[in-house]
């Protein structure tokens, strides 16, 4: 096999079975493409692998991210804290109904929001009168957020946690499923292409109350009730009331069949990329870089296979392009979401959040996804030697 056909040339990519296609052919044939029985379908799969009945489909996690905050009561003006370290949808859904940001900086070991920074910048909030309404956490590339301090500090300071476990489906917190929203009012997931499982695109929404469901329900369909049609069963079939101003966030029946073929696999896939990480530890450990640190009794979905580089000789810009050159993929997660054009006019500036901006000088991203061996890991770990003694 060539590199150029081989696996390691994406840093992460989906996995399509024989399985998975015919679901979608099912559908196809099946007359139904929109609102059909694959919806509930895959909505109750990711309910029992998450322990929560209360999930809802939508077609992006961004869009999820939206029904989270909007059904939580953001309004303009409400403050709204998350981690720079994350996807610009992660804060941009606020702003979009005038929330004001703030950035928590992350913990250079975890890569998640930093508690006792979280603890500090609270209580100067306090005396400011400046409290968020809303704290958003990510589980940075699977890795879930030290939840039980997070959650102590939202009952002290009362705001709502949010968990964006876009890269988190199939993790755990101390014996808890990511999607359990013990800790949070809502949690949402990711089924891009380079995600945990994929449809297409698409993301899911999980509340702990079957009021904040039926409500996000309406809301992902135009703000139409249809709770309230089954009850008028004296009227025609044709009538439905708009009683909210919703959107259109549905996954189509498509998606969703690949998504609920998909989620059988997710054990396997998550199994397979926590293995695969092992690997990488086990073979980079001579090498001056650093390693994501996960909580004990957490279990990471290892959406991602982060490094950072330890010695001031070697620039992260040179390994990506050493890699490049290779066909091997890599990827820069993130630029900090501070330092992004629109965030700036903001006014937020380099220098404001240290530990992120240090990780994201020197940080990578290696090719990790259940697609990949342990000859590839083993391939990429030769090719990583081979970088720090050329340069
Ligand atoms: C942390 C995080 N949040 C939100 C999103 C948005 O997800 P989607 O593309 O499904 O809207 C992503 C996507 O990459 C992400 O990584």
């Amino acid at each position: 096999m060539t590199i150029n056909d081989r696996a390691i040339k994406f840093y992460s990519t989906q996995s399509i079975n024989i399985k998975d296609k015919q679901s979608i052919l099912e559908v196809l044939a099946s007359g139904y493409l929109s609102r059909g029985p694959k919806i509930e379908e895959f909505e109750k799969k990711i309910g029992k692998i998450c322990n929560n009945k209360n999930v809802l489909t939508v077609n992006s996690a961004t869009s999820a991210l939206q029904l989270a905050y909007q059904i939580h009561g953001i309004k303009k003006n409400s403050i709204v804290w998350t981690t720079p370290l994350t996807f610009v949808a992660t804060a941009n859904t606020a702003i979009h109904f005038g929330a004001k940001i703030d950035f928590v900086d992350i913990d250079p070991a975890t890569l998640n929001i930093c508690p006792s920074l979280l603890k500090k910048k609270l209580k100067e909030a306090k005396n400011s009168a400046n409290l968020p309404d809303f704290l958003t956490v990510v589980h940075f590339g699977g890795n879930p957020c030290d939840m039980d301090k997070i959650f102590e500090l939202s009952k002290k300071y009362k705001f709502k946690i949010i968990e964006d476990a876009s890269h988190a489906l199939g993790a755990t917190y101390k014996g808890t499923r990511i999607g359990e929203c013990n800790y949070s009012c809502a949690t949402v997931f990711s089924f891009h292409p380079v995600k945990m499982i994929t449809t297409g695109e698409g993301g899911a929404l999980l509340l702990n109350s079957e009021t904040d469901k039926q409500k996000a329900c309406r809301l992902r369909s135009h703000g139409i009730d249809l709770l309230r049609k089954e009850k008028n069963t004296d009227r025609p079939e044709w009538y439905y009331e708009q009683v909210d101003l919703g959107y259109n966030f549905r996954m189509s029946e498509i998606q969703a069949a690949l998504g609920s073929s998909q989620i059988d696999r997710l054990g396997s896939f998550v199994e397979t990329r926590n293995q695969l990480a092992e690997c990488y530890r086990e073979s980079l450990s001579d090498l001056p870089i650093k390693f994501q640190e996960t909580l004990s009794n957490c279990y990471s979905s290892h959406h991602l296979f982060t490094i950072e580089i330890t010695d001031r000789n070697f620039a992260r810009d040179d390994l990506y392009r050493f890699f490049r050159d290779r066909n091997i993929g890599c990827q820069v997660h993130y630029i900090p979401v501070h330092m992004q054009p629109f965030y700036k006019e903001m006014g937020f500036s380099e220098g404001m959040f240290k530990n992120v901006e240090h990780y994201f000088l020197n940080c990578l991203s290696l090719p990790l996804h259940q697609g990949l061996k342990e000859i590839d890991i083993q391939f990429v770990s030769d090719e990583l030697h081979d970088f720090f003694k050329k340069n």
